[in-house]
């Protein structure tokens, strides 16, 4: 295994995961997903930036192998989590002359996950730079992106920054390169929402810190590198401070078909008016579907029959799953039906605190709908239709 040449002195040296099928237990991995590291060379000084999962240490010592590499200054450890971590040790075993630069916060995470002594750190401050003899490296501190220790890393002269998370795509691939923007656009958009999705705040205010950058290459430390710059900065911009679409989202789960049918129905009467709908069957649970079809929702739709008094329990995940991820959508509702009473909107409320959501009048049926039930929901379609008439498109 060869380190693949990015420009000049600057190789990729990581490793694909092409089997692995789902990250944290929670996020799903449609493709794998590679843990990338990356060896810059300047006249005077190498280093290393992040490191792969700790299984795939001889992927990564066989790839710095290929670039007969003697020595080693630095490690630069951009965020603490293991998968670009986690074989740090192994490298310092090889190159134990090597410093490990990072934020004061990750040096404290790093010593606790991997037991590191004191002395192979070097704290970096933010707008600090490092000279590699031809090649200047800065450090931008990027806190909460997606942990509270993260920077990012700059390389002057070549206007390449390595962002680690952030910018990646959970992707396997021999291509660095790789460039099939359909695929890597709804790639994109899945990982933006599972990981990124809840920083949105602090994404806008560490993105202020960047203004005025140029940037040839984004090398993140999952999935492809990205020369299309503009391109996936501007969906980044779009997704995260860009308006809502004129598109509706309904998680849904049924027991004795009567959900299903307002389901059905709502859904046929938001068609009517314009409105996009995507669905999205519990029983199914595909939670990055979900994810990804939350980031530019108009309105959210819970829709469950009541169980034992409350949400269905497939649907209450649904709901906890939209409060911790806090997409944008400014409008939510419940709908459903319930046999003999319960509290489903209350739980459901309880459920999302998170979010800011306006809640449109919930529609709740007895049994089987009827004709005042599906006036309700024509009344629900028609709400939704004014309050997104300023959306935009859905894609
Ligand atoms: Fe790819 Fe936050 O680790």
């Amino acid at each position: 295994m060869k380190a693949r040449e990015l420009l000049q002195g600057v190789h990729w040296v990581g490793v694909n995961d092409w089997d692995r099928q789902i990250f944290d237990a929670l996020v799903p991995l449609p493709e794998g997903t590679s843990y990338n590291a990356y060896v810059v060379q300047g006249s005077e000084k190498t280093v290393l930036i992040d490191s792969v999962e700790p299984q795939f240490y001889d992927q990564l010592d066989e790839r710095l192998s290929s670039l007969g590499l003697e020595r080693l200054d630095y490690i630069i450890a951009n965020h603490a989590e293991q998968d670009h971590s986690g074989s740090i040790p192994d490298v310092l075993e090889r190159f134990p002359e090597a410093k490990v630069l990072c934020t004061s916060m990750c040096k404290k995470f790093l010593k606790g996950h991997l037991d590191l002594p004191e002395e192979v750190f070097q704290v970096v401050k933010g707008g600090e730079t490092l000279s590699l003899g031809d090649r200047t490296l800065e450090f931008i501190h990027f806190p909460w992106v997606h942990w509270p220790e993260t920077m990012i890393t700059y390389l002057q002269e070549d206007k390449v920054l390595f962002p680690c998370d952030f910018y990646g795509v959970h992707l396997a691939t021999n291509d660095v390169f790789f460039s099939d923007k359909h695929k890597l656009r709804d790639l994109a958009k899945l990982y933006y929402a599972e990981i990124m999705m809840p920083f949105t705040n602090i994404i806008t205010k560490n993105l202020k810190r960047i203004e005025g950058y140029e940037f040839k290459m984004i090398c993140p430390s999952h999935g492809p590198v990205h020369t299309d710059t503009t391109w996936i900065m501007d969906l980044y911009r779009d997704w995260i401070t860009g308006p809502p679409r004129n598109k509706v989202v309904i998680a849904w789960a049924t027991m004795h078909e009567s959900t299903r049918i307002m389901v059905e129905h709502l859904t046929e009467a938001l068609t009517d008016l314009g409105v996009r709908v995507e669905l999205h069957n519990m029983e199914a649970g595909d939670t990055g579907k979900l994810a990804s079809s939350l980031v530019d929702a108009g309105t959210i739709i819970l829709a469950s029959p009541t169980t034992l008094t409350g949400p269905h329990p497939t649907v209450a995940y649904a709901a906890y799953l939209a409060n911790v991820l806090r997409p944008k959508a400014p409008f939510a509702s419940v709908i459903g039906s319930f046999g003999w009473g319960g509290t489903m909107v209350e739980q459901f409320l309880g459920l999302m605190p998170n979010l800011k959501a306006e809640i449109l009048e919930p529609v709740l049926a007895q049994g089987m709908p009827r004709e005042e039930d599906f006036a309700k929901l024509n009344q629900l379609a028609t709400t939704i239709a004014e309050k997104h008439k300023d959306f935009a498109k859905a894609d």
